[in-house]
């Protein structure tokens, strides 16, 4: 016949014992105290909204692979940004779904003053001189083969891109940009857009370096809203960094700031926090995350089966920003946030 353990013979301790009396609960009891013990807080100003652009007027086209966004005419792009301003809004940033037969194997579309990308800044700024313009510069939207930089020969060159990008982040910088944010993780393109800026004149302009840009598959929703999925030849682990390195991460930011950028960004967002946390403490730099396409699309393809509460998701991973350390967010959620805040939920 089976005995019972001995352990089992001797009195359990009470939870008093056991906590020392330290009982965490306390203050989650009500609303009051929870909300008077709260850290972290998200508001309007936490929020950059990125969107994107199309040729043509009065033009609003849906994008299969991300339900809810869509891509605007620069007409109807100055009527979002004059909504995003009303709803407190801080800064918008612009992404381009160039015409096909604007785009070469040089990316050369960069350096038309007139690019659908300078076409919106111009409009925008003009309409809503408010709201600030962050610009991505990056030679992906106008290249043939979808690639960040020139093509040749298999390898994307570095120096060219550079020099490139730096001409491009001018023709923004004078179309009304207000941060440069370039993302294609070229080496050496903090300093060389710095330069170019202060030499034509735009010391104002900031530059916003995606610092930490992963070689993700959490882009693919965005390829397709700009129109670069069926293109891209190969991937881009020659100048994205690897999601599997952290210390890189922060050489790769150090470097950033040691070049120029006023501020950091880290690209996914949530599978990243570990990165902004890291950055924030080393550096305590203004920090942002892109809460990038795969991330908004994941939750929207959830929320659409019933599988989870999107609104609550949503609110929840971005206050998990807030919480790692981000002083902003660059979100597709940004207008439905901005008005729910607004609304006081
Ligand atoms: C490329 C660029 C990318 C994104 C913005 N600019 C990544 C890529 O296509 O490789 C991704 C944004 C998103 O997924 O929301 N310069």
């Amino acid at each position: 016949m089976n005995k019972h353990p001995t352990f089992e013979t001797r009195a359990p301790r009470s939870v008093d014992e056991i906590t020392q009396g330290r009982r965490l609960r306390r203050m989650r009891k009500a609303d009051w105290s929870r909300r008077l013990v709260q850290e972290n807080q998200l508001t309007v100003d936490d929020l950059i909204w990125p969107i994107f652009l199309c040729e043509g007027t009065n033009l609003r086209e849906d994008i299969n692979a991300m339900p809810g966004v869509q891509r605007f005419s620069v007409d109807m792009a100055v009527r979002e940004a004059e909504r995003a301003a009303k709803l407190g809004i801080p800064a918008i940033a612009t992404f381009a779904n160039i015409d096909p037969d604007q785009r070469d194997d040089a990316g050369s579309g960069i350096l038309d003053p007139d690019n659908l990308i300078n076409r919106a800044t111009r409009a925008i700024k003009h309409a809503v001189p408010e709201i600030g313009m962050i610009t991505d510069v990056a030679l992906d939207p106008f290249t043939s083969h979808g690639h960040d930089g020139i093509l040749r020969d298999g390898i994307i060159v570095n120096d060219e891109t550079v020099e490139q990008i730096a001409q491009g982040a001018v023709l923004q910088a004078a179309a009304g940009a207000d941060i440069i944010a370039p993302s294609d993780m070229m080496d050496g393109r903090i300093g060389a857009i710095r330069d170019a800026l202060d030499r034509n004149g735009f010391q104002e302009v900031a530059i916003m370096a995606y610092a930490t840009k992963f070689a993700s598959a959490f882009y693919g929703p965005y390829r397709e809203a700009i129109g670069t999925s069926g293109r891209l030849k190969g991937d881009k682990k020659t100048y994205y960094i690897d999601p599997a390195n952290a210390d890189e991460a922060v050489r790769e930011a150090e470097q950033d700031l040691a070049e120029g950028a006023d501020s950091l960004m880290v690209k996914p967002g949530l599978p990243y926090l570990d990165i902004i946390r890291r950055l924030k403490d080393t550096f305590a730099v203004p920090t942002f995350a892109y809460q990038v396409s795969g991330e908004y699309t994941m939750i929207k393809a959830a929320g659409a089966n019933g599988w989870i509460d999107e609104e609550r998701v949503m609110m929840e991973t971005l206050l998990a920003f807030k919480r790692a350390g981000c002083d902003g967010i660059l979100t597709y959620f940004a207008p439905i946030v901005a008005e729910r805040l607004k609304a006081g939920r």
